[in-house]
């Protein structure tokens, strides 16, 4: 996507051909500052620390950390050593773990000294396929946004299948291009409405405590030129209540083989209130974000537990442009930070991939991927 008119993924290999840049996501949306990555220590730091964060930009960032490992040491126990470093960054999410077992499957079987060259290959593929699989997802959901154009719901005061609104979808978290190597899973058929000249809002949800909507979905969009509304995590019910969301589409760092999504918490209440507005809720997810290995995500996917500091607390630009944390609770109070949550598949209207669109089931999902049967 472009920043400024200059062409940008999130992640690239520096001009030295070694080293991998990434973009910082916690210096926006006040700054737009890359980072240069130049050992399996410091990709795994920027996982850990979130300067990198999204399902397939964590799985895209491994698999460079796994090439930058090889570069050091292209030894037999530094690809499991580097594979467990990696693996113990963030639990959630499986592009990760996807990425590193491409990773060690494609390096094990190999001499040391074609490791090298093998792994950055590989790695860079994991990008280009990422990017290809989310324009797909693109294409697929813009033709969804399309029909809620010409059958939309009738806003207060609105007119269904009226051409002279907005189509009103709502997301949370960040699912844009900043999740993934370039596009977006959620974002991506926004982008693509918008291209089609499909007349798109967004309701962007602040997505307390890390404000993923807040500072860099808002920030993708309104760099795009996309008309979007910032609203607190809350108020997406009232909206839904109101006729004001004709469809909601959020990303997925985990979906089972019965079609169960964890992404973001808060992504469940956000459901709940769609299911009850009667509100189409679609996940867009590539098929590296499916574990065919579960089928309950309540009982089987970890959920991260992150710093009570990130609940306690808010961080953002004073007015000199310094950047402050400051406490919002008392100080004896403790805090919970649970990352995300399941929405089980009877909530899920849709899922939207780079195959195609198909109900959240296993029935769904293997007539895409027939060969998982
Ligand atoms: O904690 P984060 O910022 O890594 O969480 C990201 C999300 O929950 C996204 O919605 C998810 O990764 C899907 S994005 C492609």
């Amino acid at each position: 996507m472009k920043v400024d008119g200059r062409d940008y993924r999130t992640i690239w290999l520096a001009d030295d051909g070694w080293a991998v840049e990434i973009i910082d996501q916690t210096k926006l949306p006040h700054a737009f500052e890359s980072c240069r990555l130049e050992s399996v220590e410091a990709a795994a730091a920027a996982i850990r620390d979130m300067l990198v964060r999204g399902a397939p930009l964590i799985g895209a960032t491994a698999a460079y950390g796994m090439a930058l490992a090889m570069r050091a040491d292209a030894g037999d126990g530094n690809i499991s050593r580097a594979h467990e470093l990696l693996l113990a960054t963030r639990p959630t999410a499986v592009n990760l773990r996807w990425a590193l077992g491409e990773m060690s499957d494609l390096l094990t079987p190999l001499p040391a000294d074609g490791r090298v060259a093998a792994a950055y290959a590989r790695a860079a593929g994991i990008c280009d396929e990422d990017a290809a699989m989310c324009r797909a997802i693109g294409e697929h959901g813009a033709d969804l946004i399309e029909d809620a154009r010409d059958t939309g719901r009738v806003p207060d005061g609105g007119r269904a299948g009226s051409t002279d609104r907005p189509v009103n979808i709502l997301t949370h978290c960040n699912a844009g291009w900043l999740a993934t190597v370039d596009w977006g899973t959620a974002l991506a058929p926004i982008y693509v409405a918008h291209e089609r000249g499909i007349d798109v809002h967004v309701w962007v949800d602040e997505t307390r405590p890390r404000n993923q909507g807040a500072s860099l979905t808002a920030w993708e969009l309104a760099s795009h030129g996309v008309a979007h509304t910032l609203i607190v995590d809350n108020a997406g019910g009232h909206l839904m209540q109101h006729g004001m969301v004709d469809l909601c589409i959020t990303g997925s760092d985990r979906t089972t083989a019965e079609g169960d999504v964890c992404n973001k918490i808060g992504t469940y209440l956000k459901a709940l209130a769609a299911h009850d507005c009667g509100v189409p809720f679609h996940v867009a997810l590539p098929c590296s974000t499916i574990d065919w290995s579960i089928a309950d995500g309540l009982a089987e996917i970890p959920i991260e537990q992150r710093d009570q500091s990130e609940v306690l607390e808010v961080t953002g630009r004073d007015a000199a442009g310094a950047q402050r944390s400051v406490r919002i609770a008392p100080s004896a109070s403790p805090a919970a930070n649970y990352a995300f949550d399941v929405t089980p598949a009877r909530l899920v209207s849709g899922l939207i991939t780079e195959r195609g669109r198909c109900a959240a089931s296993r029935q769904g999902l293997l007539e895409l991927y027939p060969e998982r049967r």
